[in-house]
């Protein structure tokens, strides 16, 4: 696991995407893993920011939702597939056919996610997956004591976490579904690199438990100390509870140049 500690959200989302761009220009066809939520809006900017100034372009790339309400009607504004078109994908030049994600709107959710894991498995596996984290510490949707080995699946929401979405919902947590379709634990670690990016006071705690906290399915983000390539991206904020902060430091201000995010 690598932890990157930055100034600002800003700079945070900048070595996302110094991450992202890479591969776009070193893939064919590369594949990426997007999540919603606030934490990545700084990733998705600067990465317009680029395409626009004609440095990256997504039109060989393919990208794959992390989770989605379920029962929303196609084309709700908090459907997450509308979010991330919203924010991100109608600003640069990612093929609308391109995008999947999760359909919460099908008659049979179970063939909805097991279609869906084909999709990411047909598409080669995600080369890099985008996550944020939730304020009890759970990654996609999948709360605690989701299987530390779960593929695509529906989920039901903690009351924590429909609290947490009131705000884009007119602030009234009934109107948060209460089911989700989420990839697994097991699918996110399946994917090449992950890259969560945290920033604020409210990630500092759950942050401190999933990178120096015990492999445990009470804390989701925990699954990613199994994980090969994880780079945990934090501004001061959500690194203030780490013990080890001035070790990630050093590590990261003498990393040698050959070796990448
Ligand atoms: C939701 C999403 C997660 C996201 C989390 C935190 O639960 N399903 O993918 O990481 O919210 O959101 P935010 O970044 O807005 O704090």
């Amino acid at each position: 696991m690598e932890i990157i500690i930055s100034e600002s959200p800003q700079d945070a989302g900048s070595i996302v995407a110094d991450a992202i761009q890479r591969l776009l220009t070193s893939a064919t066809q590369p594949v990426l893993g997007l999540s919603t939520g606030s934490s990545p809006l700084p990733v998705y900017r600067h990465l317009i920011d680029r395409h626009e100034r004609g440095l990256i372009s997504f039109a060989d790339a393919r990208a794959f939702l992390l989770d989605e309400y379920v029962g929303l009607a196609p084309g709700h504004p908090e459907a997450y597939r509308s979010f991330i078109q919203r924010e991100f994908t109608n600003h640069i030049d990612l093929s609308p056919e391109a995008l999947f994600g999760p359909d919460g709107t099908s008659a049979d959710l179970q063939g909805a996610t097991e279609a869906y894991e084909r999709l990411i498995t047909d598409a080669g596996g995600i080369d890099l997956q985008l996550l944020g984290i939730g304020g009890d510490g759970h990654i996609g949707f999948n709360e605690p004591t989701s299987s530390l080995g779960s593929r695509t699946r529906i989920k039901t929401l903690t009351d924590t976490t429909r609290a947490d979405n009131a705000r884009f919902f007119d602030d009234d947590a009934d109107a948060v579904p209460r089911h989700v379709l989420t990839q697994g634990i097991g699918t996110i670690l399946a994917s090449r690199h992950v890259m969560l990016i945290a920033t604020g006071e409210s990630k500092a705690a759950p942050i401190a438990s999933a990178v120096e906290g015990p492999l445990t399915a009470m804390v989701p983000a925990s699954a990613l100390q199994l994980h090969p390539h994880t780079t945990i991206v934090l501004d001061e904020a959500a690194a203030s509870q780490l013990t080890l902060d001035a070790y990630y430091r050093e590590a990261y201000a003498h990393k040698p140049d050959w070796q990448h995010v």
